[in-house]
C-alpha cells in the first residue's frame, strides 16, 4: 500500500509546526518541516556567498536525515539546525525559495521521504505542488495581529508579514490553499482543538 501524506499549509506563525508534530506523534508518522530546508539551504547558500553559481547550487549534496521521528536536511553532510531561526535566514528565506533550482532540491527529498514512510508535512505548497494527489489536506491560518503575536512571544526578529507578501504572491508554488484543503483558522482555536479537527477529517471516511 502507498504511504500517507497529511499535507499540513498555512502562513507564517500561523501555528503549523506545532500541530504537525502533535498530528504526527499522535498517528505514529514521521514529522517533517519543509520549511526546516528552505531554512537550510538559505543558511547554506548565505554562507557561500552572494554570487553562488546556479551549478554550484545543483551540485550540493541535500539529504534528509531522521532524527527520531523529525526528517531534516544535511546540506553537504552538516546539520544547520541551530541557525535555522537566525535573523539573516529569516530575511532570506523567502527570496531564496523562489528560485526553482532550490524548489527542485527540496521537492525531490520530500517525495523520496515520503515514498518510504508515512508523513506528516507542513509547508507552503504540500498540498498544491508537492502532494497534489494526497486526499488529506489542511489550511492553517491566524489572523496577522495574533500571528504576529505568537512570533513575538518566540522572541524572534522576524517580519512575517512581509514573508507572506513574497510567499503568496510568488509565481512558483505561491502560498495558497488548495482546493479541496479543510480550512482552519487557529486564532481562537486551542491547540488540542485544532489537532482534534485534523484527525477527526482524517478518520472520516470522504465523499466521493
Ligand atoms: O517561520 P515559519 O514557521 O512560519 O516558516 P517556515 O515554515 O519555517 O518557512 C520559511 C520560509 O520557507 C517560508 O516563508 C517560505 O518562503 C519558504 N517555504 C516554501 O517556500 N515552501 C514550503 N513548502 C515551506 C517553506
Amino acid at each position: 500500500m502507498a504511504c500517507s501524506v497529511i499535507a499540513i499549509d498555512g502562513p507564517a506563525a500561523s501555528g503549523k509546526s506545532t500541530v504537525a508534530r502533535e498530528v504526527a506523534a499522535r498517528l505514529g508518522y514521521a514529522w517533517v518541516n519543509s520549511g526546516a530546508f528552505y531554512r537550510a539551504l538559505t543558511w547554506w547558500m548565505l554562507r557561500e556567498g552572494r554570487d553562488v553559481r546556479e551549478d554550484r547550487l545543483a551540485s550540493i549534496e541535500a539529504r534528509a536525515n531522521f532524527d527520531g521521528t523529525e526528517a531534516r536536511l544535511l546540506v553537504d553532510g552538516m546539520d544547520v539546525r541551530q541557525h535555522l531561526r537566525d535573523p539573516e535566514v529569516n530575511r532570506h528565506v523567502s527570496p531564496v525559495s523562489q528560485l526553482p533550482i532550490v524548489r527542485a532540491i527540496v521537492g525531490r527529498e520530500l517525495r523520496a521521504i515520503a515514498a518510504g514512510r508515512d508523513c506528516v508535512i507542513e509547508g507552503r505548497d504540500i498540498g498544491t505542488c508537492v502532494f497534489p494527489e494526497t486526499p488529506f489536506k489542511f489550511y492553517i491560518d491566524a489572523s496577522p495581529e495574533e500571528r504576529e503575536r505568537r512570533r513575538r512571544e518566540q522572541g524572534e526578529s522576524d517580519s512575517i508579514l512581509e514573508r507572506d507578501r513574497l510567499d503568496t504572491g510568488r509565481t512558483v508554488a505561491p502560498l495558497e490553499p488548495a482546493p479541496d484543503a479543510l480550512h482552519l483558522d487557529t486564532t481562537c482555536l486551542s491547540i488540542e482543538e485544532v489537532v482534534r479537527r485534523i484527525l477527526a477529517a482524517i478518520a472520516a471516511p470522504r465523499a466521493g
